[in-house]
């Protein structure tokens, strides 16, 4: 039997450099620091950290399967000690995201988003990380979809005989706490009419139909469901496998030739276009935003991430690329559209999640001054 890697992507906004904007660096050399001596341990293999916005993201590749406690309480620890140095530095929203106290075997729930997949490693397996910030999880409803269903994206479900199969996709109902598994394309409208509605149902995993091989992962947690209350965005990551029987590269980055609207941006209560971005340019500006994904492409070669001559892993900043350029012009275009209409819906998210979220104190002031009409 092959070589089984697991690659665990976990992330926290554990404090931020002027408001929601960006990880500063004394929280970047924590987490390195940190993963490295768990590398030198052989606790993981080999291991990136960087920012979607003010989210510092930990992607580690190592051996011990998904749901690792040790794994999770190095994240843990780590989102700990970098919450400490920010509540030192007085940085904003330090520790924002540890909505738990005591760890207890799995970091899952407690408020880190966590994508994690374990592979059987193929003769080559390229694989691209996602993180965004001020969205939702539910913001990669729409390009995974795309990704794994839609034969005018991904060429290869038309052109590859190994795809022709299709694909499955596990859904969260997150408001109610299930999941149900829908099988491409036979379940294409079913599919489409659940993860259409994309505060409420976010695709968890993608198998491919055939072999049920693992080809995607995404962090659905919600939150302000953990906290009753609003405390920022959920602010997802996500794992695709690549090529040889699933969608290339390309396949999978070609959703963000163009923005589309997600939920986040400002106080998270609001639509706002996504920008694909590189490292460079991941940090929130305009009203908090607008919202921002980076992708990094990387090779499993051997239980870690195919490193360089001098040992660092190789990774490709896949959005700073001109490719992406129309994209973020449209995102900037319909951000100014979108900003011009203030708090105005559907500029601003519906009552359903502004009640449950912000509104719900302004209602509560106003309770007593409502009179029967
Ligand atoms: P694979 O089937 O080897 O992934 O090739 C497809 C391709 O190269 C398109 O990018
Ligand atoms: P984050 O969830 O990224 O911390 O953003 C919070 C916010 O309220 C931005 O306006
Ligand atoms: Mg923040
Ligand atoms: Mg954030």
């Amino acid at each position: 039997m092959s070589r089984k890697t697991t690659i665990s992507l976990i992330k926290c906004d554990v404090g931020s450099l002027a408001g929601h904007h960006v990880v500063p660096q004394p929280l970047f050399k924590i987490a390195e620091r940190n993963l490295q001596q768990a590398s030198e341990k052989g606790l993981i293999n080999n291991h990136i950290v960087f920012n979607a916005g003010d989210d510092l993201e930990l992607l580690m590749v190592h051996e011990k399967g998904e749901a690792n406690p040790d794994i999770h309480k190095l994240a843990w620890d780590t989102f700990k000690e970098a919450a400490n140095k920010a509540l030192e530095l007085k940085l904003y929203g330090a520790g924002q995201d540890l909505l738990k106290t005591a760890f207890s075997g799995n970091i899952r729930g407690m408020g880190p988003g966590v994508a994690e997949m374990e592979i059987e490693e193929r003769g080559s397996d390229p694989i691209v990380v996602f993180g965004a910030d001020k969205t939702s999880a539910g913001a990669f409803n729409f390009p995974l979809f795309r990704i794994f269903a839609d034969p005018m994206n991904t060429a290869g479900l038309v052109i590859d005989p190994n795809m022709a199969g299709g694909f499955k996709f596990e859904i969260m109902d997150t408001l109610e706490n299930k999941k149900v598994v829908l099988k491409c394309p036979e379940e294409m409208y079913e599919l489409i009419a659940l993860i259409g509605t994309v505060q409420r149902y976010m695709i968890s995993r993608v198998w491919r139909a055939r072999d049920d091989l693992i080809c995607a992962t995404g962090s659905v947690t919600r939150l302000s469901q953990i906290a009753v209350k609003y405390v920022g965005k959920d602010d997802p990551v996500m794992i695709v496998r690549a090529q040889h029987g699933l969608p290339a590269v390309g396949e999978i980055l070609s959703p963000f030739m163009h923005s589309y609207l997600v939920e986040g941006w400002m106080r998270g209560s609001h639509w706002g276009p996504i920008m694909p971005v590189g490292l460079e340019d991941s940090k929130c500006t305009a009203f908090d935003g607008p919202p921002r994904m980076v992708a990094l492409g990387f090779q499993i070669a051997n239980g870690e991430i195919a490193k360089d001559d001098d040992g660092k892993p190789m990774v490709a900043d896949l959005f700073n690329d001109p490719a992406f350029e129309l994209a973020r012009h449209e995102a900037l275009e319909n951000a100014t559209m979108l900003r011009r209409m203030g708090e105005f819906e559907p500029a601003r998210l519906g009552p359903q999640e502004m009640e449950y979220t912000t509104l719900g104190q302004i209602l509560e002031k106003l309770k007593e001054r409502f009179k029967p009409a």
